[in-house]
């Protein structure tokens, strides 16, 4: 990773695809890194994580939620809940001092109006921002199979600047758990945005080295 300073504050975005694991997992790790964290969820991302985590995975109830699954770490942050219809909010402007932006788990339908720069709810234009801003903007889509006009708008978001960062674990770390899985994918994505991380071991040449 780069000597640089790590930026202290990061946008998360949560929108409805599958992947609410990835989403806390992430959120957990950027927070235990003492850093801000501006947060938006589309209507369907609050819908999948409780959906998939459970009835006490509300954004309201959020950082109680990630304390309580990761420890104490995840409260040495800062955490910003945003409306995703508040277009005026801080993330919404380039002048806004936010070093760069995920969106995990990223649905086929977000990722179609970033790629059109359709800006329609504060994620879009957050993401908006991030490309114009020439910041960081890291996506984790997760669909499949996936159809040629989704496949289109991932190229057209990686022209524009974006990670494409799928939701595609790896086994060759000999995951045991699903929150192994997560610890992978939300070390691409800490790497991605810049930071160190030791959420899976370095791969040496060989399994298990
Ligand atoms: C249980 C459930 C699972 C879904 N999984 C996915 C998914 O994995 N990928 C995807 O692109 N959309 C998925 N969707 C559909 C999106 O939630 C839907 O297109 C929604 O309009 C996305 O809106 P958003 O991008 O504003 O969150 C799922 C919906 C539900 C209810």
């Amino acid at each position: 990773m780069s000597g640089e300073a790590p930026p202290r504050s990061i946008a998360v975005g949560i929108s409805g695809a599958s992947g609410a694991l990835y989403a806390v997992r992430t959120l957990a790790s950027l927070l235990e890194r003492e850093l801000h964290v501006e947060l938006v969820v589309s209507d369907y991302g609050r819908r999948l994580l409780r959906d998939e985590l459970g009835e006490q995975a509300t954004v309201e109830g959020l950082l109680p939620f990630l304390i309580q699954k990761y420890g104490a770490g995840a409260g040495r942050g800062t955490l910003k809940l945003h409306s995703n219809r508040d277009l005026g909010a801080s993330i919404a402007s380039g002048s806004h001092r936010c070093a760069g932006m995920v969106i995990v788990p990223c649905s086929m339908k977000t990722l179609a109006g970033i790629a059109h720069g359709l800006s329609r709810n504060l994620m879009e234009r957050a993401a908006d921002v991030m490309l114009k801003e020439r910041r960081r903007l890291v996506l984790v889509p997760r669909e499949s199979p996936m159809s040629l006009t989704q496949l289109r708008n991932m190229v057209l978001c990686a022209e524009a600047g974006a990670t494409l960062l799928p939701a595609m674990p790896a086994f060759y770390q000999r995951p045991k758990t699903l929150d192994d899985l997560a610890d992978f994918m939300a070390g691409k994505i800490l790497s991605a945005l810049g930071f160190e991380h030791d959420l899976y071991p370095e791969w040496t040449g060989r399994v298990g080295g």
